[in-house]
């Protein structure tokens, strides 16, 4: 990996993964594709090349690629899990559209491509709790739809022409920097938001939603760790189960309150969001992508907590150290 494209580089994970990248591969072209009305800004543009990719257009993949020499692509591009029921259409043209111009883009110039599947691959009929990796996949949303269909999809162009697709099915992702949108594992990123701003958190899920969750360090680290696998190693490719921690809103909330004493939670569902966390898996079993790449996750709920009060209090100018409330 030298010269890499990463579409929907200003996204929840591109806007991060970029600039990890961009330290990692000092030598190489990482550039930042984007589309119209979502231009890098800031150290994103400042640090590297940005390109105009939008997945829908292939031409647009293929110039990139030219133009730099890409011999890796990072496929970012989706709507998250709440947004995509309320645009399935759009969600199926750029998840499974987009990932399909992708992969023949990168068949005929010889390009590696990593596009995360999800916990949202999963459905009703899948055993929930250490979900294995190789197991029933029947999602009811359409994202899930598109996730599978892109996990079937890559590991065909593996099989059938060569490309060197990989991928890791991420759990919900939390961070302080880009904020996500219109995910089912948001309320995991917004409760932290109330906290530094002292302000009650209304969660949209009910207490005994246990999902899986990951803090974006480890997540970047997962997307770079699995293109750079020995790939003599991997049995599997499309896509790993990784894990790192599976909370309710009950745990998460009281893991809060153990450094922010006067933090508040109350509950005002959203349906919508109940039913489809309801049908995803409580925990996955991420003993392949250990045997296979070495995967393994540096943050606990703990750490992760401490990591995002001081950073959302640092982005918000708030001057309360973290550790000072635990007495
Ligand atoms: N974070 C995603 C969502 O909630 C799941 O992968 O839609």
């Amino acid at each position: 990996m030298k010269n890499i494209l990463i579409i929907g580089a200003t996204g929840q994970i591109g806007s991060e993964l970029t600039m990890k990248l961009r330290s990692l591969y000092p030598n190489g072209n990482v550039v930042a594709g984007y589309i119209a009305g979502a231009e890098p800004k800031g150290a994103l543009l400042e640090s590297g090349p940005a390109h105009i990719v939008d997945i829908t257009n292939p031409l647009q993949i293929a110039e990139a690629v030219d133009k730099y020499q890409v011999d890796t692509i990072y496929n970012l591009a989706a709507l998250l899990s709440a947004v995509a029921e309320a645009k399935p259409q759009l969600a199926w043209k750029i998840g499974v559209g987009g990932l399909y111009n992708t992969l023949e883009v990168a068949r005929e110039k010889g390009c590696a491509v990593f596009t995360p599947s999800s916990i949202g691959s999963f459905g009703p009929s899948t055993p929930h709790v250490k979900t294995p990796q190789d197991t029933v996949q029947r999602p009811e949303t359409i994202y899930g739809v598109t996730k599978v269909t892109g996990e079937l999809l890559s590991d065909y162009y593996w099989n059938r022409f060569g490309v060197d697709t990989r991928s890791v099915r991420f759990p919900g992702l939390i961070s302080y920097v880009a904020p996500p949108g219109g995910g089912t594992t948001d309320y995991a990123v917004d409760i932290y938001y109330s906290a530094v701003k002292g302000e009650e958190f209304k969660c949209p899920l009910k207490p005994g939603t246990f999902m899986d969750m990951m803090y974006m360090p480890d997540a970047l680290r997962a997307a770079v760790e699995i293109m750079e696998a020995d790939p003599a190693r991997l049995r599997h490719r499309n896509s790993f189960n990784i894990a790192s921690m599976s909370f309710d809103p009950e745990i998460i909330a009281a893991k809060i309150k153990e450094y922010v004493p006067g933090f508040k939670m109350s509950y005002e569902l959203d349906p919508l969001r109940q039913g489809i966390a309801d049908s995803w898996p409580d925990s996955l079993d991420d003993s392949c992508a250990r045997e296979e790449w070495d995967w393994k996750p540096e943050f606990d709920l703990d750490a992760m907590t401490t990591d995002m009060l001081l950073n959302l209090r640092k982005k918000f100018g708030i001057q309360q150290p973290v550790v000072a409330e635990q007495a």
